[in-house]
């Protein structure tokens, strides 16, 4: 294999990638790497700006779809367009993803529980009953078929579960269990499914504040292992590995990319 180009001839959807956080920065990544892309988002001017700064930098098709993925009547019609034009989805990352504000999970009002939800969990899983069954079938893809990575957070973990987004931190809960749910159900088919957890990184969700995101990390009590604030970059090298040869006997993880954010929450 070209381990260059070690995605060509095959598909990554990306949803959520119409901003210039985590989304577009893994499309340009795989792109990088010769897959073709789809790019999905309710965005479309930012859907857009993604397409365009794909198409000027690397030689690969990119197709947008706009779509809200907690609407399975458009996520069904996403399906139908990405089979239209391309014949598999060997990637499929599940990143689109909202906050729920600051408040703590009871003191959370019930639109905002629901709308947190919908995208987050429900989301995710719309998506992902609308490809699989495509994608088990891709035999021409060998010994993996096809894989999914979902974007959760630190704060659906453990370590991580974060009273200042309630909601939030349960909605990244739920997604990281569907991860190991579906290693378990998709693994006899040979499709990998992997979470990556970021911590606090710099990117639209918190504005692309640096000082925001230091006051989070006070609230917190933490100061950060590795002393820099992470950014989405990070995140795609990541996602990237799950992507590659190199990650094809990990299934059912969740990745925690958080400079060690966790492992220090009031202890330092
Ligand atoms: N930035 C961080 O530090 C951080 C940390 C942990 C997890 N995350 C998660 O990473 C993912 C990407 O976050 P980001 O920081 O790049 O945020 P972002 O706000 O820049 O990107 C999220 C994108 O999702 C899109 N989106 C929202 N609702 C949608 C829907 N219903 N259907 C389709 N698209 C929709 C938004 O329009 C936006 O373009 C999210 O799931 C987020 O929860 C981010």
């Amino acid at each position: 294999m070209n381990y260059e180009k070690f995605l060509e001839g095959r598909v990554a959807l990306i949803t959520g990638a119409g901003s210039s956080g985590f989304g577009r920065e893994m499309a340009k990544s795989f792109a990088s790497k010769g897959a073709d892309i789809v790019i999905n988002d309710i965005n479309l001017e930012g859907l857009r700006e993604t397409q365009e700064i794909i198409l000027n930098e690397f030689n690969v098709e990119v197709l947008i779809v706009k779509a809200d993925i907690s609407n399975s009547i458009e996520v069904k019609e996403m399906a139908d367009q990405v089979f239209k034009k391309f014949d598999n989805v060997f990637l499929l990352v599940n990143n689109a993803g909202i906050d729920s504000g600051l408040y703590t999970s009871l003191k959370t009002k019930e639109e905002i529980y629901d709308k947190v939800m919908a995208v987050n969990a429900k989301g995710a899983w719309n998506v992902t009953k609308f490809f699989f069954r495509r994608m088990k079938r891709q035999k021409q893809f060998k010994p993996i078929v096809g894989k999914i990575i979902n974007i959760a957070s630190c704060a659906g973990t453990d370590n991580g579960f974060n009273p200042f987004f309630g909601v939030y931190s349960a909605s990244k809960a739920t997604l990281i269990a569907f991860t190991k749910l579906w290693a378990l159900e998709l693994g006899s088919s040979n499709i990998t499914v992997n979470a990556i957890s970021p911590g606090v990184l710099l990117t639209p969700i918190y504005n692309n504040d640096p000082k925001l995101i230091k006051m989070l990390l006070k609230t917190r009590g933490v100061k950060l292992p590795i002393d820099r604030i992470g950014e989405a970059k990070d995140v795609a090298d990541v996602a990237l590995f799950l992507a590659s040869p190199a990650a094809d006997y990990i299934t059912g993880q969740n990745v925690i990319l958080d400079g060690g954010m966790t492992i220090s929450i009031n202890k330092l």
